[in-house]
């Protein structure tokens, strides 16, 4: 999968990238991070990328010139993908760049935005089924909004705050989608217990010592027995989600002996 990044500040994004799975990941040819500089797509002398906002107020506007040039460049919707035109970090460079998929496909174009809709599993699941994104980092008071008309394709949210940048939002979309690709946990299985993933907060982990400060790892756990050892994961998936995100529950898919055990939590 090829991650495209367009942002005014491509150095907030090599230590994150470099680092543990999303490294390997990249070694390994799983996923394609490239980071697109939008001031390289000015062509004034003083490589200007915001301007004073029409109408007053305080802070600046991302102007849309450079950001429709880069994503239109790099993604080829009006343009031909020309590689020569791109500057990827050189932390990323030397990673060997695919012919992008398909230049005409539907590559989701996402606006970074605290207004979007909010991320979650099920977005970074829907995300992850595509062969390539496009993620535009805003910065300042925003972008001009004829970037979130015409260009973008969809926005997301992290979460109703606001950051400075988009960069950050960026990196946790890469993270949480890379993650959900073929091979990139060690562990095979590794994502499908996961917290959201199945629609319930994951149970709780325990590792050695079997005893720390008096303070006992559950005897099952120990006890070899994978039949009870399932069992008693599914039920505190279930009452961790039932105590901390009853909500969930509502659209979790539950058996019958999950509804019998929520039941039994109701009562006690
Ligand atoms: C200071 S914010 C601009 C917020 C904008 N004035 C508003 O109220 O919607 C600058 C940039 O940070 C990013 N950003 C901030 N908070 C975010 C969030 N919760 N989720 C995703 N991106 C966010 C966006 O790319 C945004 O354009």
């Amino acid at each position: 999968m090829q991650f495209e990044v367009f942002t005014l500040l491509p150095e907030v994004f090599p230590s994150y990238l470099d680092t543990s799975i999303i490294k390997r990941a990249r070694e390994r040819g799983l996923i394609h991070v490239r980071v697109h500089n939008i001031r390289d797509y000015t062509h004034d002398k003083h490589h200007m990328t915001d301007d004073t906002p029409y109408g007053g107020g305080g802070g600046m506007v991302m102007k849309p010139d450079p950001v429709f040039e880069a994503v239109e460049t790099v993604i080829g919707l009006n343009t031909h993908f020309n590689d020569s035109l791109e500057e990827p970090l050189d932390s990323v460079r030397d990673e060997a760049i695919p012919t992008p998929p398909n230049p005409d496909s539907n590559i989701p174009i996402i606006l970074l935005t605290p207004q979007g809709r909010v991320f979650n599993q099920t977005i970074a699941q829907e995300l992850s089924a595509h062969p390539r994104i496009a993620l535009i980092c805003g910065r300042y008071e925003g972008i001009d909004e004829r970037i979130r008309e015409h260009l973008v394709t969809d926005e997301i949210s992290i979460g109703d705050f606001v950051l400075t940048g988009g960069e950050l939002p960026a990196l946790i979309l890469i993270d949480a989608i890379a993650r959900l690709l073929p091979d990139v946990l060690g562990d095979p299985t590794g994502a499908q217990d996961d917290s959201h993933a199945m629609g319930l907060l994951e149970y709780p982990h325990y590792t050695r010592p079997p005893e720390f400060r008096g303070w006992k790892a559950p005897d099952i756990l120990l006890s070899g027995d994978h039949a009870k050892i399932d069992k008693w994961r599914r039920q505190q998936a279930l009452e961790r989600t039932f105590k901390k995100r009853p909500d969930m529950l509502e659209k979790a898919e539950l058996t019958k002996e999950d509804l019998k055990f929520i039941q039994k939590l109701k009562s006690s």
